[in-house]
């Protein structure tokens, strides 16, 4: 083991001024050349913000939404069978699910509903298989089953942060994980993921729902990366999805009373989302550019983001926090 030891000299030869210095133009150098390749890619960007890019065609293409038998996943449900995609619901809600894939089949497009518990390895496995038999293979999974957690950190039992992780996490791993090696095989997929405004700005009274959402980024960012090394970059498509809040759920509405900005509607949300992922959009904010507005507050020190906190977002004013 002593053998495996790294000694604190290794990696850049210290107080050798000639290296470092070789080095500096290295990087230098490389620098310069994503800057003269980035410029036409900055420049197709501002264009395609204004001249959005052309939907993609799915018609007759399969999608699979976990969670889809209510809120923002039955929305999307019902515009992708606009466009003529044929859906699979997967919900722990059967009643729902059934419900939506009812209203589907009057779009004229083929639904199904299973009842499936995501966050379940073994589950998910056997519905795989079960759809590739019964039905084909999936063209665009939308990883959206999740769970709200708004509480201050002492407020969550171990209990309810397993089950967050699980569902809100884990589930989106296992059912990428499973659809995946299908996808690469046929060499064509999309994989879509529902974060949140959590995911990217944390949120004081919803920590263990702000981890769970930042580990969704974490995970489309490396998963999109991962695919493009491996060479599926055209290929194989992701979405990484950040809305602000929606009034999908009495709890949400509840909890948010007379929040700093109003809510989205269900209808809006799903809209922006369906539109992104038919452009093959890598990340999504609803409303668009809020995530801009975020990152670029980030860069600033912690202490001017929380004058910004106090007195632009006004997180302390919500009711059920001076509750
Ligand atoms: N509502 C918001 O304000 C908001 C904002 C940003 C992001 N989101 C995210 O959008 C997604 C959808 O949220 P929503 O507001 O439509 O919620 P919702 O409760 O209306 O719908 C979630 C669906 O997931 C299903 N579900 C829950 N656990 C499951 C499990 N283990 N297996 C299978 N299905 C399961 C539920 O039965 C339900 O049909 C979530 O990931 C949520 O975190 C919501």
């Amino acid at each position: 083991m002593a053998d495996d030891k790294v000694e604190p000299s290794a990696g850049l030869p210290r107080n050798k001024i000639g290296p470092k210095i070789a080095e500096f133009f290295l990087v230098l150098m490389d620098i310069i050349k994503v800057v003269l390749l980035g410029g036409p890619v900055m420049f197709r960007t501002v264009l395609n913000i204004l001249r959005p890019r052309k939907l993609k065609n799915v018609s007759g293409q399969l999608a699979l939404i976990t969670g889809g038998a209510n809120g923002l996943g039955r929305e999307m449900a019902l515009l992708l069978a606009d466009h003529g995609c044929n859906i699979v619901i997967v919900d722990i809600d059967l009643k729902s699910a059934e419900k939506t894939c009812d209203d589907l089949r009057k779009k004229r497009v083929s639904a199904h509903a299973y009842q499936v518990d995501v966050s379940s390895f073994k589950d998910v496995e056997t519905l795989a298989a079960k759809i590739n038999g019964d039905i084909g293979p999936v063209d665009i999974l939308i990883n959206n089953a999740g769970l709200i957690h708004f509480t201050f950190l002492q407020n969550s039992s171990v209990d309810e942060v397993n089950k967050l992780i699980d569902v809100n996490v884990k589930s989106y791993i296992w059912v990428t994980k499973i659809f995946l090696s299908e996808m690469m095989e046929r060499k064509q997929g999309h994989i879509v993921a529902i974060s949140s405004i959590c995911g990217i700005y944390p949120h004081p009274w919803a920590v263990m729902y702000t981890t769970t959402k930042h580990a969704v980024n974490g995970f489309m960012g490396a998963l999109r990366e991962q695919l493009r090394l491996q060479g599926y970059g055209r290929q194989i498509r992701t979405t990484c999805v950040s809305p602000y809040y929606i009034s999908t759920r009495k709890d949400v509405t509840d909890f948010l009373q007379e929040p700093r900005f109003e809510l989205l509607t269900t209808e809006y949300s799903a809209r922006v989302i369906v539109d992104g992922i038919l452009r093959n959009e890598p990340t999504v904010a609803v409303p668009p550019f809020l995530d801009l507005g975020i990152r670029l507050m980030q860069i600033f020190p912690v202490k001017i983001q929380q004058l910004v906190r106090d007195i632009v977002v006004k997180e302390h004013d919500l009711h059920s926090v001076k509750a």
